[in-house]
């Protein structure tokens, strides 16, 4: 039998090379990531690095993403990590040169210096315990929003996680995406804190217990 992926695959296009396939996969991801969380610094960092990224996710033990495909075409993805520490060290030692010629240019500015040293050192800063799972990024194209696919999405990445034992997961959303926030909240997303990943930059963090759930 076909898992969910593979399924979702097969739907977009039925004679390509695998590779190939997750070549557009991987493209078509990292332009709804940089087009819909503008305000991301992912997104500051330009495509090529989302792809190496996202590329990157689709191998990983440490991380995944999940797709939601209508007509042949990706219209929205979530994606998580199991352990983002693991995820960073596991990005620079497969893409070190290729990730160091994409971030150096940026680097030459000193905000985007900041921002990425921020965002590694990240999680490193243990405030509280919260889990090491976390839902990374989600998007839905603005033609399917409203639909009800963010949270089929949601339902895969909860399943994931399950499948990998993952039990508790958080996400750390700006303060700002005020439909990003109530998304989570509906999604049952317990508020834990406000943080400031980016000095300035509010964040809320929300948290999941799945061993609390029913089913
Ligand atoms: C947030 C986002 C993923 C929601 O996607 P969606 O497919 O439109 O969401 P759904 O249709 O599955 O909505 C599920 C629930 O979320 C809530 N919700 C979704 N969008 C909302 C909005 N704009 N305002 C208030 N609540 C909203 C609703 O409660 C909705 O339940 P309901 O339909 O029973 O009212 C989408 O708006 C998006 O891609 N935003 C841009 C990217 C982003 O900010 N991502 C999050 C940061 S990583």
């Amino acid at each position: 039998m076909l898992s969910r992926r593979e399924d979702c695959r097969n739907t977009l296009k039925k004679n390509m090379s695998t590779k190939r396939l997750k070549n557009i996969e991987v493209e078509q991801i990292a332009n709804l990531h940089n087009k819909y969380i503008d305000t991301g610094f992912l997104s500051t960092l330009g495509i090529p690095f989302l792809k190496l990224i996202y590329q990157l996710m689709n191998n990983s033990n440490n991380a995944f993403y999940l797709i939601e495909v209508e007509d042949g075409k990706i219209v929205g993805f979530v994606s998580g990590v199991i352990s983002i520490r693991g995820f960073y060290k596991e990005f620079f030692k497969k893409n070190f040169i290729k990730g160091t010629v994409y971030l150096l240019p940026k680097l030459l500015k000193p905000v985007t210096m900041r921002k990425t040293l921020e965002t590694l050192f990240y999680p490193a800063k243990k405030e509280n315990d919260l889990p090491d799972a976390e839902l990374l990024s989600i998007v839905v194209e603005e033609n399917y929003q409203g639909k009800g696919v963010a949270r089929k999405l949601f339902i895969k990445l909860v399943d994931e996680f399950k499948t990998r034992g993952v039990f508790r997961f958080k996400v750390v959303v700006g303060s700002n995406l005020i439909a990003a926030c109530r998304f989570y909240e509906k999604m049952g997303g317990v508020y834990d804190s406000e943080t400031e990943v980016h000095k300035g930059e509010k964040s809320r963090v929300y948290k999941w217990d799945l061993m609390n759930e029913r089913s």
